[in-house]
């Protein structure tokens, strides 16, 4: 079920990251051959796992790279990512993280303001180079997600609203040193109802036409990420839906003669292979309820404690029947809750927990607070 057997698990110190790279193989395999149907580009978002084991594969089976930092930047062509394939969005680069972007010459920058257009091209001019950019367009389209991570309203600080490009268009001719190739679009994540793209695919026809009324051509679209996972059945869905995520763009986006379409999918590709392995350290007896005390907590695994999201959890000891608990952990944070009322088998001090479907956006958003030690992480092939 996680790549390894009990006993093997039972040699690691806990918690960690558990990572089975078969399954990753077999998730990246899928979402691959369910792209290349339609000669889609996808480009892997190293925010929801940049650990090199993961990079080794996801570069092996043909992924550009979507970073969001300079160090994702650089991080991308360290594990060998080609310049050629590597995109750079968010709404704050620095200076220094856009000069290293110019002088390594990514494929393409996502802008997120004007602001940061005209910063871009007086970089670029500094260095006597043309910086690609696509415009990434805040399309106003409800993900239908948690309010945390939705991204295309006009509330959300991402993008570019559509009435601020009547005053930005004008001034574009005088960016002498960018050059736009794209419009650039991502509504959000953890997007498990598929309208939400459909929505999108309309909205983005609209927006191109839009643009070719006045004149601008693209040779590149990027939709962005956020096809979401089974959270629920680890054992059984572990696979996400690729094969209908790319049929709805290929049916509704009017993607037009030699265009090409990109895509930014991150926890789609990584979620279901990693587990968060971790020991229970106490039981105790609350007024309502048992807490069961794990050794990991929102340090590990930051999700449920920040969008109240959900992760199966079993227990890989205990076979005794089941009986009700809170499953914690032990920050000081009364948020530092993993699972509220949940059935599990009789559990005592010792037993080891799976947190599953933890491979995106768990160690990445790991951290050291009440000083303690970063999570290590253990790859099974
Ligand atoms: N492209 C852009 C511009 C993004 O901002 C993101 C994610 C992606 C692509 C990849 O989205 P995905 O395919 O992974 O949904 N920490 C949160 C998720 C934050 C997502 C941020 N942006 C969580 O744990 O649910």
């Amino acid at each position: 079920m996680l790549g390894l057997h009990l006993p093997e698990i039972q040699q690691h110190a806990t918690p960690f990251y558990l990572y089975d790279l078969g399954l990753l193989r077999q998730t990246l395999a899928t979402a691959r051959a369910e792209a290349e149907k339609y000669g889609y580009h996808v480009h892997y978002a190293l925010k929801a796992n940049a650990n090199a084991p993961i990079l080794v594969e996801v570069l092996a089976h043909g992924f550009g790279a979507d970073c969001v930092s300079g160090n994702e930047v650089q991080c991308a062509l360290d594990a060998g990512f080609a310049p050629e394939h590597v995109v750079f969005a968010g709404v704050g680069k620095s200076d220094a993280e856009i000069n290293l972007a110019l002088d390594n010459n990514i494929f393409c920058f996502n802008c997120e303001s004007s602001q940061e257009l005209e910063v871009i091209h007086e970089l670029a001019a500094a260095k006597g180079k043309v910086a690609q950019v696509a415009l990434r367009i805040n399309p106003n389209v409800d993900a239908y997600t948690h309010k945390h991570i939705t991204t295309g309203l006009e509330e959300n600080k991402f993008g570019i609203n559509m009435w601020e490009l009547e005053v930005l268009l004008p001034q574009l001719a005088q960016w002498t040193n960018i050059k736009l190739i794209g419009l650039h679009f991502h509504i959000g994540s953890q997007i498990t109802d598929l309208r939400a793209f459909e929505n999108l695919c309309a909205r983005v026809n609209e927006i191109q036409q839009w643009f070719e009324d006045k004149g601008f051509t693209f040779p590149h679209l990027n939709v962005g990420g956020g096809l979401g996972v089974d959270y629920k059945h680890p054992d059984t869905n572990t696979i996400a839906d690729f094969a209908n995520y790319f049929a709805i763009f290929h049916k509704l986006l009017d993607k037009r003669e030699g265009q090409q379409v990109h895509f930014e999918l991150g926890r789609a590709l990584v979620a279901a292979c990693g587990t968060l392995i971790s020991k229970v350290l106490y039981m105790k007896h609350g007024q309502k309820t048992n807490f069961v005390i794990l050794d990991a907590g929102m340090t590990e695994l930051m999700r449920p404690a920040l969008y109240q999201a959900y992760h199966h959890i079993d227990n890989l000891t205990s076979t005794l029947p089941a009986k009700t608990y809170d499953v914690v952990g032990p920050i000081c944070e009364s948020t530092d809750s993993f699972s509220k009322a949940i059935q599990l088998p009789e559990t005592k001090r010792g037993d080891l927990m799976a947190i599953r479907t933890a491979g995106a956006y768990g160690e990445v958003m790991a951290n050291q607070y009440n000083l303690r030690n970063l999570v290590q992480a253990v790859y099974v092939n």
